[in-house]
């Protein structure tokens, strides 16, 4: 049996490039994409037409092979994505059905997948996954909010609950917090009952994260691009005490100035470097040459705890982590208690000017493209 379905378009990276930007301009496309043939997939598989497709930190990191995971290019980009049921196998049963509105789990299908899945990106018309993989969208999210769900939250929730054990009452400091994982991070610390201090570089970016819950904002940008120290404006908010627990997304500069700003004992929670990209070697080559470097004098007066908090490969190495977390999200959004926030959206033809956006830092949450 084929479908009716017309032709459509997906990008492709043919090859890594030294860096994102230089990858996006040189070494991705927008290519026809012909429907996916139904003969040639599995009885539990499902073709989605998709609406939307998250452009995230890691696609732009994978463009230059300096992310951790590699697909093998040419691949198609877009590790989360939303969008309409337009087939199914004869077996996929209950779990979708033509004409349902789904998000795509991106560890069990996309660019992120180890497996068969891992070709159908989201930046593209159409993608496979398997039924698995195909959850309704929770509550009232829109496609656009639906494919900035799992891996931000999911990312969020591993850190500050599962590695940093957060409890209600405590005070936590939240670097990056417009970013994608960052603004997660705010939601869910609310959701946990705790106090939430976020930086950022941009005074009008943290009234919206200020918006979003967070309890205090501190811009820790200078005129000349650097950070500025603020660990007596984080004592003054804390009663002299310091933050029990840092969500530490940025690296660089940042996180020395945040543990300058902690609690005797402290978890400091290292999620990511967006502020320091270039750690990996780019086009694919392994190693970290420039990998950020931290002091022990003030781990070790400070009595912290440094958590490394790496989701996919913690998750892989512990998969009892994942039904529960899921479940949490899940309910979280069906209830309407997590709505991821989406500031930036773009047709799909516009791919490279919404990768140069979230490359530069003008989104807060989430950026989306329109297949
Ligand atoms: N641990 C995990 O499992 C996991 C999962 C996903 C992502 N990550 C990593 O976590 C990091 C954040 O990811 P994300 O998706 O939240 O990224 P994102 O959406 O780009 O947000 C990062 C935020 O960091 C801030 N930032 C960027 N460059 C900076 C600089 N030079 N100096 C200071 N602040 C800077 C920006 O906030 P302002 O502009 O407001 O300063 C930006 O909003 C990345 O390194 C990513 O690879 C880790």
């Amino acid at each position: 049996m084929s479908t009716s379905l017309p032709v459509g378009q997906r990008v492709v990276v043919s090859e890594f490039g030294d860096e994102p930007l230089q990858a996006i301009e040189s070494f991705a496309t927008l290519v026809p994409q012909p429907a996916p043939e139904p003969a040639t997939l599995g009885s539990r598989d499902v073709i989605i037409a998709v609406r939307s497709a998250s452009v995230g930190w890691v696609d732009l990191l994978m463009t230059s092979g300096q992310y951790q995971h590699m697909p093998k290019p040419p691949y198609t980009p877009g590790l989360e994505y939303a969008g309409e049921v337009v087939w199914v196998g004869p077996e996929v049963g209950a779990r979708a059905a033509v004409g349902d509105a789904v998000l795509v789990d991106g560890f069990l299908a996309g660019p992120r997948s180890t497996g068969a899945y891992q070709a159908w990106g989201g930046f593209a018309s159409y993608a496979v996954a398997p039924a698995e993989a195909v959850h309704r969208l929770p509550g009232k999210l829109s496609y656009d909010q639906a494919c900035n769900l799992l891996g931000n939250y999911e990312t969020a929730y591993h850190c500050l609950v599962t590695r940093g054990r957060l409890q209600a009452g405590e005070t936590v400091l939240i670097l990056g917090a417009s970013g994608s994982t960052g603004l997660a991070a705010v939601h869910i610390a609310k959701l946990m009952g705790a106090k939430v201090i976020a930086t950022g570089r941009s005074p009008a970016k943290l009234e919206i994260v200020r918006a979003h819950g967070a309890d205090h904002v501190i811009a820790t940008g200078t005129p000349e691009g650097g950070v500025r120290p603020f660990h007596d404006e984080v004592k003054e908010l804390t009663g002299g005490r310091g933050v029990d627990v840092v969500y530490d997304g940025v690296g660089g500069e940042l996180s020395l100035a945040a543990m300058r700003c902690v609690n005797f004992g402290a978890r400091f929670l290292i999620v990511g470097w967006a502020g320091t990209p270039f750690v990996a070697r780019g086009r694919g080559q392994r190693g970290a040459p420039n990998a950020n470097a931290l002091p022990t004098n003030l781990m070790m007066m400070k009595g912290l705890d440094v958590l490394g908090c790496p989701t996919v490969i913690g998750t892989i190495k512990d998969p009892s982590l994942r039904p529960p977390r899921l479940a949490r999200i899940m309910e979280w959004a069906a209830s309407g208690q997590l709505v991821p926030h989406v500031s930036h959206r773009f047709p799909l033809g516009d791919f490279k000017a919404a990768m140069r956006a979230k490359w530069t830092g003008e989104v807060v949450g989430g950026c989306v493209l329109h297949p």
